[in-house]
Formats: C-alpha cells, sequence, structure tokens
C-alpha cells in the first residue's frame, strides 16, 4: 500500500508588522482588549504589490529546499486560498509557472481557514491512488485585502501569510488519516457576501469584506474542532496521550485553549503562533507546523494532529507521523 508522508515544510511571512498599538491609531480599540479577547499581539501585512501567490512562492522554495528534491519533482500542486491573485487562473497554476513546472495539474482548493485541512486530503488521496508521487500542498493567504480597516471587530484578527508542505509516496504513512467536513446552513455567520457572480459592482468598489458573528462563530469553532479530535483520534484507534503536538486553526487564543482543555491535551503540546501571526486563514495551520519543525519542537516519528475551521462552515483534521 502507498501512503503520503511529509518531508518537508516551508513558510513565509510579510514584513510588515501591525501592531496593537497601530490598531489602536486606526480603530476604536486598545491592546488590552485585543490582547486578552484574541490573545493576537502583531499581525503581518503584505506590502501593496505583494500578492497571494507571491507568498506561496517563498513559502514553497523553503519547503522543497527542506524535502531535498528538485521542482521537476513535483507532479501536483494545490494550493488553499480564500485570497487568489486572480479570477483565473488559479493561484495554484501561477505559482506552477513560477516555479518552472509543465504539465502536472495545478488548482486552487477554497475551504477559507480550513483550506489547507481540505487541500492535504485531497493530496493524500491523490497519493494513495497513485494518481501522484509528490504533491506540493500550500496554504496562503493575503486576507488583509478582504478586510475592513475601520471595522475594529474583525480587523484585529487577521493577518497575512503562506505555509507550505511537500508530501511523498512512501510504504510507510506519513499522513494516517484525513478528516473534513461543511455545513453550509452557517453560511451566514462569517463571509464575504460578495463576488464574481454576486454584487461585482461592491468589489469594484473595494468593499469586499469579511463580515463575522463572532460570538456564534466562536462557540462553533470550539465544538467542531473538540469533536474532530475525538473523530481523528478514533478513527486511529489512539489514545490522547499518544498525541504528542497539537497544531489547530490560529484563531483566538481562547478558542485554542478552549479545545486544547476539551481534549484534556496540556497546553505544553499545543503549537500556538496566534499571538504573532493573528488569523492567516488557510495560511495557519502549515505556518505553525513549519516554525515548530523547524526551532525543533517536532521530532521524526512524532504525531501530529492538525486542525483547521473557518466558513462555511468548514472544518477538518489530519493526523500525521513526521
Ligand atoms: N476593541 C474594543 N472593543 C471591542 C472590539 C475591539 N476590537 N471589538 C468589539 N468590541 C466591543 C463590542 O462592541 C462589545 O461592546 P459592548 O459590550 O459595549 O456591546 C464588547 O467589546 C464585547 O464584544 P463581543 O463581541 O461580545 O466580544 P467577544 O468576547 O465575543 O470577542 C471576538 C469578540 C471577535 C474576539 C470573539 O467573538 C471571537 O474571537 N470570535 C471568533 C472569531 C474568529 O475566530 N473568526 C474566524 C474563525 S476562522
Amino acid at each position: 500500500m502507498t501512503f503520503s508522508r511529509v518531508i518537508g515544510t516551508g513558510s513565509y511571512l510579510p514584513e510588515k508588522r501591525l501592531t496593537n498599538s497601530d490598531l489602536e491609531r486606526m480603530v476604536d480599540t486598545n491592546d488590552e482588549w485585543i490582547r486578552i479577547r484574541t490573545g493576537i499581539c502583531e499581525r503581518r501585512i503584505a506590502a501593496d504589490d505583494q500578492f497571494t501567490c507571491d507568498l506561496a512562492e517563498q513559502a514553497s522554495l523553503k519547503a522543497i529546499e527542506a524535502a531535498g528534491i528538485n521542482n521537476s519533482d513535483i507532479d501536483l500542486i494545490i494550493v488553499a486560498t480564500t485570497t487568489a491573485d486572480q479570477v483565473f487562473p488559479s493561484t495554484a497554476c501561477l505559482l506552477q509557472h513560477r516555479l518552472g513546472i509543465e504539465g502536472p495539474p495545478a488548482f486552487d482548493v477554497q475551504a477559507v481557514c480550513a483550506g489547507f485541512m481540505f487541500a492535504l486530503d485531497v493530496a493524500d488521496k491523490f497519493i494513495k491512488t497513485g494518481s501522484a508521487r509528490c504533491a506540493l500542498v500550500v496554504g496562503a493567504e493575503t486576507f488583509s485585502r478582504i478586510i475592513d480597516w475601520t471595522d475594529r471587530r474583525t480587523c484585529i484578527l487577521f493577518g497575512d501569510g503562506a505555509g507550505a508542505v511537500v508530501l511523498k509516496a512512501d510504504n510507510e504513512p506519513g499522513v494516517l488519516s484525513t478528516h473534513i467536513h461543511s455545513d453550509g446552513k452557517y453560511k451566514d455567520l462569517l463571509c464575504v457576501p460578495v463576488g464574481v457572480s454576486k454584487n461585482y459592482n461592491l468589489v469594484h468598489q473595494g468593499q469586499a469584506y469579511t463580515t463575522m458573528e463572532g460570538g456564534e462563530v466562536f462557540r462553533w469553532a470550539v465544538t467542531a474542532m473538540s469533536d474532530i479530535i475525538d473523530e481523528t483520534l478514533l478513527a486511529n484507534n489512539m489514545s490522547k496521550e499518544e498525541i504528542d503536538w497539537l497544531i489547530p486553526h490560529q484563531a483566538n487564543i481562547r478558542i485554542i485553549n478552549a479545545v486544547g482543555k476539551r481534549a484534556k491535551i496540556p497546553s505544553e503540546k499545543v503549537i500556538v503562533t496566534v499571538d504573532r501571526h493573528g488569523n492567516t486563514s488557510a495560511a495557519s495551520v502549515p505556518l505553525a507546523l513549519d516554525e515548530a519543525v523547524r526551532d525543533g519542537r517536532i521530532k521524526p516519528g512524532e504525531h501530529i494532529l492538525l486542525e483547521g475551521f473557518g466558513g462555511g462552515f468548514s472544518w477538518g483534521s489530519a493526523l500525521i507521523r513526521m
């Protein structure tokens, strides 16, 4: 049987830091409120001439280098993003061209903050079924572009960034299982209610902004991300004690703490980047994974439970052995 295995990780954050003090000068908020309610101290914002594909490219180059492969070895590219450079071609096609790769399939996956989990699920299935042997899976966002910077309820939460992994076919797992879910009846609780086909005039006017019922999203995120831990462990007949690291979607430290508490996973085993990255949507999980791999916390052979949650609602998880 063929499995997929993570053989390299990479990430990229734009240089510009937007601190809570900076936000104090933009909207009626304060550092203490933001820290206490969200755990966020700063987030990164892409430069005006930097686009999602630029961030994806930098993260991908690092993942490819860490994997020790050539660009030409890649036979599948999936980019999870809500903030594609263009309506079309996909950001994955733009990335493919940047990397000088010709021929293999490249496409985007849109599941907002759960996007990386969906992309990983798809790539794992391509590899398991023999349709690909070496996949580049990226989560990349310039979420700052769909934020109303006069709305204090949302603008404090989000940031830009990218994370990537290289998945390779192997006789040993690797990715032990993936789990993805959606429930569209919650479509209005977290959304950008305009697009190409609907209310395009607002996009034209630069009015395509994220709207959110914060409290309800909070409650749902905790429930969904707690339940999917149980689902993932059950599928693998594993106990919580066997999880070396939990990497939850980085939306709010209170959500992360509540999920860890419900799952009875001690905070020392939970990777946290939300304090420095904010919510980078589809990039948040691979960014956190790469950080913990590079700083030596995550070691070969360890079991990592990754999980994402976002608009739709959509949510997902993966259990991987490094
Ligand atoms: N600064 C200061 N005050 C703020 C504020 C800000 N940035 N944003 C909201 N407030 C105010 C509200 O107006 C409200 O004032 P009121 O009591 O006078 O009406 C008060 O703070 C409490 O607001 P509330 O929305 O109840 O706060 P909260 O504890 O629910 O925290 C969020 C708000 C957004 C931080 C929280 O609900 C959250 O994180 N939700 C999940 C969001 C998320 O993760 N989305 C992405 C998922 S992928």
